[in-house]
């Protein structure tokens, strides 16, 4: 597995990131640890992670992904052997000082995920989104702090326009202060425009680690959601979740993926996984898998690599959002 250090830090990430979000969601607490283990076995060296992860679902508070990672590594005796990131910006108690990227909650927040992951040190702590009711000179104070007190190594972000990447990053330099040194932009083959205009030249400018997520857009680039038919237990299944990609333009994408992966032996699932690290902008891809069959096989995109006339024909394919 390829690797390669994630902007202007220290951190040497593999090309594929462990997605954690289904953890107490859509997958169980057996399941996710034999992911873990398969993922670090086929070398896998980086995680992705969030505080409220997955508090959506029925039952679950938030903080589940990251206590089952905490155990895995105590248990495993893997600390060292990979690159933890999480993110802060959610609800995740009742009160004013509940969620956002106020000086208040970090400070709190920062502290129940290292005692939630079992660890000294966050290596990667990113905003999950913007908070646009805390200036963002308290948000980097509070940043400054953790990175000094050993609690944080490095910074990051999500879900941030160009416009707010581009102030965030000015006033950082303007004050002298720790910036984001990544960016974790939603960004596959259906859903190229946020990532494309304007993130996408920012982060080449600015030197910044690209860690997309959803690179299968949730599921939907396996091939598996059919134009009549959603397979039951699927993220998919009985929502609306897919309705964006389930159109003309989304199935002629699985159509090209299943015709470009033929060539290569490989699935529209590893050929769309393929199409995303050909993009020199981006560093890793987070992936999901409920299972290991699932991550078995996504895991071998890496062994796919896309001719230029392939990549060229994989861009030039319109995207539905
Ligand atoms: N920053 C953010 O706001 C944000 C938002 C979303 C995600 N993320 C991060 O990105 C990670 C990955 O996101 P994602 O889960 O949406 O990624 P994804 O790789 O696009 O989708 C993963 C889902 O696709 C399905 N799948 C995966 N491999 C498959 C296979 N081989 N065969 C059939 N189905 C397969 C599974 O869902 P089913 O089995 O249910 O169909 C799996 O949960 C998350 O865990 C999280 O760490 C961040």
């Amino acid at each position: 597995m390829n690797k390669q250090i994630l902007g202007n830090t220290d951190l040497n990430v593999s090309c594929l990131c462990l997605g954690t979000m289904t953890m107490g969601w859509t997958s169980g607490k057996e399941d996710s640890f034999a992911v873990m283990d398969y993922a670090l076995e086929h070398g896998i060296n980086f995680f992705d992670t969030a505080d409220i992860y997955s508090m959506w679902a029925e039952g679950n508070d938030g903080g589940v992904a990251e206590t089952w990672i905490g155990e895995w590594l105590n248990l495993r005796q893997t600390r060292d052997k990979v690159i933890i990131a999480t993110k802060a910006r959610g609800r995740m108690w009742d009160g004013p000082d509940g969620e956002g990227l106020s000086r208040a909650h970090l400070m709190q927040a920062v502290e129940d995920s290292l005692r939630r992951l079992q660890v000294e040190t966050i290596d990667l702590y990113q905003s999950h989104w913007p908070d646009e009711s805390t200036s963002l000179e308290e948000t980097f104070r509070a940043f400054e702090d953790m990175v000094q007190q050993g609690k944080v190594r490095y910074l990051g972000c999500s879900n941030h326009t160009p416009a707010q990447l581009k102030e965030t990053l000015n006033i950082c330099a303007a004050h002298n202060l720790p910036r984001y040194q990544s960016l974790q932009p939603h960004y596959n083959l259906v859903h190229r425009h946020e990532y494309e205009t304007g993130l996408m030249g920012i982060a080449q400018r600015q030197n910044l680690g690209v860690i997309p997520y959803s690179p299968l857009a949730g599921g939907f680039l396996t091939g598996k959601y059919r134009r009549d038919n959603t397979p039951s237990g699927s993220r998919g299944y009985g929502n609306d979740r897919m309705s964006p990609y389930k159109n003309n333009k989304g199935y002629t994408i699985i159509e090209t993926l299943t015709q470009v992966g033929q060539t290569h032996n490989a699935t529209p699932a590893q050929t769309a996984i393929a199409w995303l690290l050909s993009n020199p902008t981006v560093t890793a891809a987070i992936i999901g898998a409920n299972s290991v069959s699932q991550l078995a096989e996504t895991v071998k995109a890496i062994d796919v690599v896309l001719s230029p006339e392939e990549k060229q024909q994989l861009d030039s394919l319109p995207s539905p959002s």
